[in-house]
């Protein structure tokens, strides 16, 4: 019987990139899916191919307070449940501390680190009731420094000490907490970064793994696994941790 059979996942910018890999890959473990996106359209789009035994496509800003009561009172109210949420929704504005414009900062901390604080406030009320809970927070190889990314990093980070602490409040409700930390992801994120650079995405992804010890770049569908093996119930005494999914290479 696949793992995640009856349970009900929460993944946040599940539209496209590593969230839609990880939202195809619980609902082939059985689980229904729930995909919030600032992208309404392409969150519904990808949640009506994905299979599984029911999966919708929502609009949220996972900034917004509001915005996130709204998504997962929708979730709760049309699939009757939440087991697993996936703090997956993200945004770079990378540009070297002197030059980073104050709202850089502020959208990357608010999309990051207060989606992630606001979306597992809300879920976490559901989980600790039924005293079952799985929380896998996106954080990167960023986090441990990142030229450009002072403020990636900081919420990357950031992430992590969430991530700790999550534990240790909601461990006694049967909720564990954890990151995972993906080095260089085949994205949109990444093709972003090779057009800053003014290099190919090709070039960008040739030169990542030439620099990596497995000598690839990292695909979705390689965090989307990892991600699933958090999300199961095997995995109950894992809590508070950082898995690292980057081919080897720290930055
Ligand atoms: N691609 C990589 O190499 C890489 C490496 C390390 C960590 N990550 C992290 O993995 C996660 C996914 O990255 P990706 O490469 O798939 O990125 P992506 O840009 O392809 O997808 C991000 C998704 O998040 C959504 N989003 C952005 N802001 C939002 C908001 N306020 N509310 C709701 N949805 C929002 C976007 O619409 C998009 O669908 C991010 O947290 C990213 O920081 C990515």
């Amino acid at each position: 019987m696949p793992s995640l059979q009856g349970r009900v996942a929460v993944v946040t910018g599940g539209a496209r990139g590593i969230g839609a890999a990880t939202a195809r890959r619980l609902a082939r473990e059985g689980a229904a899916v729930a995909l919030l996106d600032l992208d309404e359209e392409q969150a519904a789009a990808t949640a009506a191919v994905l299979g599984g035994p029911s999966s919708i496509g929502l609009g949220c800003d996972v900034a917004d307070p509001a915005s996130v009561e709204a998504a997962v009172g929708q979730v709760l109210a049309e699939l009757g449940r939440l087991d697993v949420l996936v703090n997956n929704a993200g945004i770079t504005r990378d540009n070297l501390l002197f030059k980073m414009p104050v709202d850089d900062w502020d959208a990357v901390i608010d999309v990051h680190l207060r989606g992630a604080f606001l979306m597992t406030r809300a879920a976490q009320a559901p989980m600790v009731e039924q005293r079952y809970g799985r929380i896998i927070s996106l954080s990167s190889v960023s986090a441990l420094g990142n030229r450009g990314q002072a403020n990636y990093s900081a919420a990357k980070m950031g992430l992590q000490g969430l991530t700790r602490t999550l534990a240790m409040e909601l461990g006694p409700f049967g909720i564990t907490a954890n990151a995972v930390a993906p080095g260089f992801v085949v994205s949109e994120m990444t093709d972003a970064t090779a057009r800053r650079l003014g290099m190919s995405t090709a070039q960008l992804r040739e030169q990542s793994a030439a620099v990596t010890p497995v000598r690839r770049v990292g695909h979705p569908d390689d965090i989307a696994h990892a991600i699933c093996f958090l999300a199961g119930e095997e995995a109950g005494f894992v809590t508070g941790q950082t898995l690292y999914v980057d081919g080897g290479r720290r930055l």
